[in-house]
């Protein structure tokens, strides 16, 4: 799909790597943004001219569902939906400040509102043209790390779900896709790893990879990542297991 005059919807696109897909498609796209900050998000549609932002904190799922169907009803048809927000809580669960209380939203936000809003925005997605539903996924939906168990399963669990829909949607004009990426250099990775992707480098990839149909789109370490699984899994896990 070449992205020009499209209209795009992105999750998180006021920073990290969002923000630069955003900063790439605009010049030539129609781009909705939906993201939790309001201040951010109003300093990002008066940057961007005609870029339009829906506030939502997508952990809630009455304002996933809240914002999905104002989407649905103030858009009859939308081209692409980039699945790309996303939080990383990284304390143990034996941690002393291990909070239970945070388990349910980043599961929520994560990976039930990618399921919310693919329903909800079907209508929009379904016409004559070729649409795209594009859920960023990390290397660690193939193989988890000690920390960020939870994070770790909900991006398992959205590889398995992005799967899932890509059968249940063959036969229509939907393409559902994924990226798997390495540690890029954001706020969810400040003070973790050394030589980081950019994510400008990042974004850049992700949507070439849309841009070409790649349906399971591997960047940078994780292709070395997903052939040292089918060598050795167990090579993997003890590597994975440290990080
Ligand atoms: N960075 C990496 O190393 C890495 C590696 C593999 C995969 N990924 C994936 O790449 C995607 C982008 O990550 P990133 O590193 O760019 O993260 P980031 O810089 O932390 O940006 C996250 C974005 O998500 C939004 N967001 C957070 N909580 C939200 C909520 N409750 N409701 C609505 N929006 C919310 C934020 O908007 P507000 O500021 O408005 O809350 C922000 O725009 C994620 O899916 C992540 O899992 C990242």
């Amino acid at each position: 799909m070449k992205l020009d005059k499209k209209r795009i919807v992105i999750t998180g696109g006021t920073s990290g790597i969002g923000y630069e897909m955003v900063k790439l498609l605009h010049p030539h796209n129609e781009i909705i943004v939906i993201a939790r900050n309001a201040k951010k998000l109003d300093d990002l549609t008066k940057k961007f001219q005609n870029l339009i932002g829906f506030q939502a904190d997508l952990s809630k799922l009455g304002d996933i569902e809240k914002v999905g169907k104002a989407l649905a009803k103030q858009f009859t048809t939308i081209d692409v939906l980039i699945n790309n927000a996303a939080i990383q809580n990284t304390p143990r669960f034996i941690d002393d400040d291990f909070q239970y209380d945070r388990i349910s939203p980043e599961i929520t936000l994560n990976f039930t509102s990618i399921c919310c809003l693919s329903s909800l925005l079907l209508p929009a997605l379904t016409h004559k043209n070729k649409a795209v539903i594009l859920n960023i996924n990390s290397g660690l939906g193939l193989s988890p790390k000690t920390s960020s168990a939870v994070y770790s399963a909900t991006k398992g669990a959205l590889n398995i779900f992005t799967q899932a829909l890509r059968y249940q949607l063959e036969t229509t004009n939907i393409s559902v896709q994924q990226a798997f990426l390495e540690l890029v250099d954001t706020a969810m990775t400040i003070g973790r790893g050394k030589n980081k992707m950019t994510a400008n480098e990042a974004a850049i990839t992700i949507l070439k990879g849309l841009e070409q149909g790649k349906l399971d789109h591997d960047i940078g370490k994780v292709k070395l990542l997903r052939f040292l699984l089918r060598l050795s899994p167990s090579l993997v896990a003890k590597i994975m297991k440290k990080n």
